[in-house]
């Protein structure tokens, strides 16, 4: 294998030579990559995308030659679109080395295009300046688009008729929410195959690029102690809650149309679910761990409506300062029907989970994220009287923390130290912060760099999306057909826990 190797290297540097002394340009046989965020003005343009090329490139990891374009409508030269752009670069690495050096060779990089997005000709304007760029070379594109859902077909029609590269790769990544029900997303997906083949799209779903969810697999496939535990003999629930500590915040106009059931659960917490639940893949491969994925969907059962707490937040008071309402947001009608809060549980009707309950919980204007799995309860009851009065705190649980602080640990039983025979529920912990010196990078950078180097595990298939809907259409629809509103709750955690779906699951840390 040396040998073959050493000689294919031996051979391309003779032909690199042979070449530079004849004369070839070598660069125009490299390959280029031009990323187009198509909605640059916009809020995730300049909150996580630029942000995010941006880490990649001071990281190396993007390719020699790459060009950004920020294309919308609004009116803006290089150098305005260079200006928004540096003002939400940060330089998160470490060691913050030559930040501003690499923060200024990044912007050289970056261009304006401002145009429709259901305009053949814009885009072809487009097109002609990224030749330009291009230089010759093989050319890769990425268009990421990062606009309001009803404009997506609009300009993937046009990102690819016009503006496609003709002699490398084209590939779109798409922003959710991909549709409002399985109609509507079955219909989007349809429009977008007339344009694209399924692998040219890239249906981004940022939890999958968030660091401890790539981990969830390593840590239940790579460590044997958990293997054996990851299932319904042994776990009695698993908890995914997401709560943020910011209500909708000036994207009340899109948050109202969809609510929180569609924002976070169908995609974010299903996703982590799939992960958490999924049989062992065949291999690493992106094909091997998407059907592992929706074999796991599939296996769901539809939600019911009995399985279903919904609500919405309150203004309220906390440390003398008053936050406000859900429809206190301007963007918000006043008489807003829309959850801001949910809580459901579901069930995968395998040999693995039968009757093992997930329960998912979001909100906005609450507290933070993880994963909390529950194990059964030692059988017998040897150390049961040493807890107390509490027998629940006997319980393991594996806790992780997906942000922020990230953070795994294990609730774990141990002896107080002293002479009597009192028993702890204490926490074996990995705190990442304490672990690893270095940030970890946001979602969105691993994603962006999966997508240029073509790999999709981390990006929903439509299968996949089909999976998703079909388990979450049914009770949307008749919670909105009944304009069902089964409460209201109050910013207060203390009320939450009221919510009797939860009630003998409240865990020892009181969440
Ligand atoms: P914005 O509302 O900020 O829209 C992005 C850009 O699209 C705007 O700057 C505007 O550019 C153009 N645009 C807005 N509304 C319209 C319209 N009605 N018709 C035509 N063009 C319009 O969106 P975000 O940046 O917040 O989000 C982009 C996408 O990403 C959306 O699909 C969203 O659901 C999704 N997303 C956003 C997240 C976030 O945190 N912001 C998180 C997860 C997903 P111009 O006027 O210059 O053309
Ligand atoms: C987005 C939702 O997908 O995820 C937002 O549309 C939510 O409503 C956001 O705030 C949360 O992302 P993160 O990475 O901050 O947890």
């Amino acid at each position: 294998f040396k040998k073959v190797k050493d000689g294919l290297l031996s051979s391309i540097t003779s032909a690199k030579e042979l070449k530079e002394t004849a004369g070839f340009d070598m660069n125009k046989n490299e390959s280029t990559v031009s990323i187009t965020v198509v909605g640059a003005s916009g809020d995730l343009a300049k909150k996580k995308i630029f942000p995010a090329l941006f880490a990649l490139y001071y990281e190396d990891c993007l390719p020699k030659h790459f060009t950004v374009f920020g294309y919308a409508r609004s009116k803006m030269t290089d150098a305005e679109l260079r200006n928004m752009v540096s003002k939400t670069l940060t330089c998160r690495i470490d060691k913050r080395e030559n930040c501003s050096e690499k923060m200024d060779q990044f912007l050289k990089r970056c261009f304006y295009h401002s145009g429709q997005y259901d305009s053949q000709e814009n885009f072809t304007e487009l097109d002609k300046k990224l030749k330009e760029h291009e230089g010759g070379r093989l050319s890769n594109r990425l268009f990421y688009l990062s606009i309001p859902p009803n404009i997506f077909i609009d300009a993937v029609k046009c990102a690819s008729t016009s503006a496609s590269s003709a002699n490398g790769w084209t590939r779109v990544i798409v922003e959710k929410p991909f549709g409002r029900d399985s109609e509507s997303s079955a219909a989007l997906t349809k429009s977008l195959k007339q344009y694209l083949d399924e692998e040219q799209i890239f249906r981004i779903d940022h939890y999958l690029g968030k660091e401890l969810v790539e981990n969830l697999s390593v840590l239940r496939f790579s460590n044997l102690i958990f293997e054996p535990l990851w299932s319904r003999q042994y776990i009695r629930n698993v908890q995914l809650i997401f709560s943020e500590d910011f209500g909708t915040e000036g994207r009340g106009g899109y948050f109202d149309h969809y609510g929180i059931i569609r924002d976070i659960m169908q995609n974010h917490l299903l996703q982590i679910l799939a992960l958490f639940a999924m049989e062992t893949p065949v291999s690493l491969d992106a094909e091997d761990i998407r059907n592992e994925k929706v074999k796991v969907l599939r296996s769901m059962r539809p939600i019911r409506l009995e399985d279903v707490v919904i609500g919405q937040y309150k203004s309220h008071i906390k440390g003398g300062i008053t936050y406000p309402a859900y429809t206190d947001d301007k963007t918000v009608p006043k008489d807003s029907l829309t959850p801001t809060f949910a809580a459901a549980a579901l069930f995968i009707d395998n040999a693995r989970w039968d009757g093992v309950p997930f329960l998912m919980k979001a909100g906005k204007a609450l507290h933070n994220k993880r994963i909390r799995v529950q194990f059964r309860h030692v059988p017998g009851n040897l150390y049961n009287r040493n807890f107390g009065t509490d027998l629940d705190r006997g319980t393991n649980e594996l806790v992780i923390r997906v942000q922020p602080d990230e953070a795994i640990y294990l609730k774990i039983n141990n002896k107080v130290p002293g002479l009597g025979m009192r028993l702890d529920h204490s926490n074996l912990n990995l705190h990442y912060a304490a672990r690893y010196s270095k940030e970890i990078p946001d979602a969105y950078e691993r994603l962006l760099l999966d997508a240029i180097e073509g790999e999709r595990r981390l990006f929903i298939r439509s299968d996949e999306l089909d999976a998703a809907w079909s388990l979450f259409t049914p009770v949307l629809k008749e919670l909105e057909e009944k304009r069902l509103f089964l409460s209201t709750i109050h910013m207060v955690v203390g009320d939450l826990l009221g919510l009797t779906i939860f009630q003998q699951d409240t865990t020892s840390d009181g969440e």
